[in-house]
C-alpha cells in the first residue's frame, strides 16, 4: 500500500528494467512510520525491505540498506556521483535547455568528484583540524550549560528549540564570524532548508542563492579585510595555484552552512530522546562521565540519521542490480547502520561492541570533514546535560515526531524533570 501522503510526492512510473521484487514503498519525506516512530522504521527498513529497493517515490530513486552494500557504493565515486548538478544539467542539455554553469551555486567539495573533489577539500583541513575544533571547546561547554541552566527551574522544557538549535548556530556564527544578531534568520533558514523536497535544479538553486544572501556581506567583507576566522581563511585559499573567487567562496559557505547546522542540531535530538527514554542508562552515564564518548559514538550508530544522495553516472549492473544512468541512489546510513550481519542485534545500546565503526558520518571521499567539531559538540552537550539535571523523561502526552527528508530529526522534544 502507497503511503497515506503520497500526494505530497511526485510518484514516478516504474522502469522496466526495475523488477517488481524491488520495488518498495518508502517516502523518505513523508513516510508515516518514519514521522511516527524513526528508530523502529529504520529497523523495520534494516530487517524487511529488500537490501536495495526501488522506490517510486520523489521522482524515483533507489536506496541502499546493506552494510557491505552501502560502504561499497560510498567508495566507487566513478559510478555513484556527486556530482549531480553537471548530471542534471546534461540532462537539460539533452533536453534542449541550457545552464549558465558560472552563475550556479554548488556547495563544494561535496557536490564534486576526484580529482577536483580533492582539490577543494584541501583548504578546509586546516580550518575543521581536530586541533582547531578542540580549541572551542570551553566555548561550547559554556554554551550548553547557560542553556541547560536557563530551563532547569521550569522542570521542563522544549529540548530542540530551547537547547539543541542555539548551540550548533552560535559555534557556527562565532567560527565563521558572522553577526551574532542575526542569529534568529539563520536559525530559520538552517530549520527550513532541510525541510522540504528540492523540486529539481530551479528549485534548490533558489534555496542555496537565500543562503548566500544572508552571508553575502560579510563575504564581499572578509575578501577585501581578512580577519581571524574561517570565511577569512577561505578568502585567502587557493585551489590548484589559483586565489579563490567570490563564487567559490560562496559555494564553500553554502555547503558549510547546511552541513553544520542542521545536522548537529538533529544529532543532538536523536541522543537525547534516547537518554530521556533510558534513565537507567543516564545513572550509568552520572556514575561514571568517562563513558559518555563512548556512548555518543554508540548514540550516533544507533540513530544515525543522515542518508546521503549519489547519481548513477553510467548504466552499470550493482550487487546484481541493473542501474541507469542519471537515476538518483540514496546510500541508506540509517538502515546501513543497523544491518544485523554487521551488529548484532542492532537495535540494543551497547557499549560493549567490538565493532565501533559506524557509517553517520559517511564513507568515502565525502567523509565528513566537521566530524571533530560534531562529536565535540554531541560529548559536551551530553556531559551538561547529565551533571546540571536530576533525571529526565519524555513529557507524557507530547509524542516525538520526526521531520524526515536526507537528514531527519525530532519535529519537538518535550522534557521534563523534578525541581
Ligand atoms: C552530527 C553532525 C553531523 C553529521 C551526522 C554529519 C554527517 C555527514 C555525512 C554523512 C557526510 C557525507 C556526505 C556525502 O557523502 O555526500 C558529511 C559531509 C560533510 N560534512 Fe558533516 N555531519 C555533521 C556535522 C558537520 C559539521 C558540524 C560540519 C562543519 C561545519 C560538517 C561539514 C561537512 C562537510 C564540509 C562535508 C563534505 C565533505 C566532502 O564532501 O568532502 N558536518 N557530513
Amino acid at each position: 500500500m502507497m503511503a497515506k501522503d503520497a500526494a505530497k510526492t511526485r510518484l514516478a512510473p516504474k522502469p522496466d528494467h526495475v523488477p517488481q521484487a524491488l520495488v518498495y514503498d518508502f517516502d523518505m519525506y513523508f513516510d508515516p512510520g518514519l514521522v511516527a516512530d524513526m528508530p523502529a522504521r529504520v529497523l523495520d527498513l534494516a530487517r524487511n525491505a529488500p537490501p536495495i529497493f526501488w522506490s517510486p517515490h520523489d521522482g524515483g530513486y533507489w536506496m541502499i540498506c546493506r552494510h557491505d552494500a552501502v560502504a561499497r557504493a560510498a567508495r566507487e565515486w566513478e559510478v555513484f556521483s556527486s556530482d549531480h548538478i553537471a548530471h542534471s544539467a546534461q540532462m537539460q542539455a539533452m533536453g534542449g535547455a541550457k545552464i549558465d554553469m558560472s552563475n550556479v551555486v554548488q556547495p563544494v567539495p561535496i557536490m564534486l568528484d576526484p580529482p577536483d573533489h580533492s582539490k577543494f577539500r584541501a583548504p578546509l583541513n586546516a580550518a575543521f583540524s581536530p586541533k582547531t575544533m578542540l580549541a572551542l571547546k570551553d566555548r561550547i561547554r559554556s554554551l550548553c550549560a547557560n542553556l541547560i541552566d536557563k530551563a532547569k527551574p521550569n522542570g521542563a522544557c522544549e529540548f530542540m528549540s530551547e537547547i539543541a538549535e542555539p548551540i550548533p548556530v552560535q559555534v557556527f556564527l562565532e567560527i565563521f564570524g558572522l553577526p551574532l544578531e542575526r542569529q534568529a534568520e539563520f536559525r530559520r533558514i538552517a530549520k527550513e532548508h532541510l525541510s522540504q523536497s528540492f523540486g529539481g535544479l530551479e528549485d534548490s538553486q533558489r534555496k542555496l542563492r537565500e543562503i548566500v544572501d544572508v552571508m553575502q556581506d560579510t563575504l564581499v567583507d572578509r575578501m577585501a579585510h581578512p580577519r581571524d576566522d574561517v570565511i577569512s581563511l577561505l578568502a585567502q585559499a587557493q585551489v590548484d595555484g589559483r586565489p579563490l573567487t567570490m563564487h567559490d567562496l560562496q559555494n564553500y559557505c553554502v555547503l558549510l552552512f547546511i552541513a553544520g547546522l542542521d545536522t548537529v542540531v538533529n544529532g543532538m535530538g536523536h541522543g537525547v530522546r534516547h537518554l530521556a527514554a533510558h534513565p537507567g542508562l543516564q545513572d550509568e552515564l552520572r556514575a561514571n562521565p568517562r563513558l559518555i564518548t563512548e556512548a555518543a559514538e554508540e548514540l550516533l550508530r544507533r540513530h544515525t540519521f543522515l542518508a546521503v544522495i549519489r547519481t548513477v553516472a553510467k548504466d552499470t549492473i550493482f550487487e546484481g542490480v541493473t542501474m541507469k544512468r542519471g537515476e538518483t541512489v540514496k546510500l541508506g546510513y540509517p538502515a546501513a547502520d543497523l544491518d544485523a550481519e554487521e551488529f548484532p542485534n542492532p537495535d540494543r545500546f551497547d557499549l560493549n561492541r567490538d565493532n565501533k565503526a559506524h557509517f553517520a558520518f559517511g564513507a568515502g571521499p565525502h567523509r565528513c570533514l566537521g566530524s571533530h567539531l560534531a562529536r565535540i559538540e554531541l560529548q559536551t552537550l551530553y556531559e551538561e546535560m547529565l551533571a546540571r539535571l536530576p533525571t529526565f523523561r519524555l513529557a507524557s502526552g507530547k509524542p516525538v515526531t520526526y521531520r524526515c527528508g536526507p537528514v531527519i530529526g525530532p519535529r519537538e522534544l518535550h522534557l521534563v524533570w523534578d525541581t
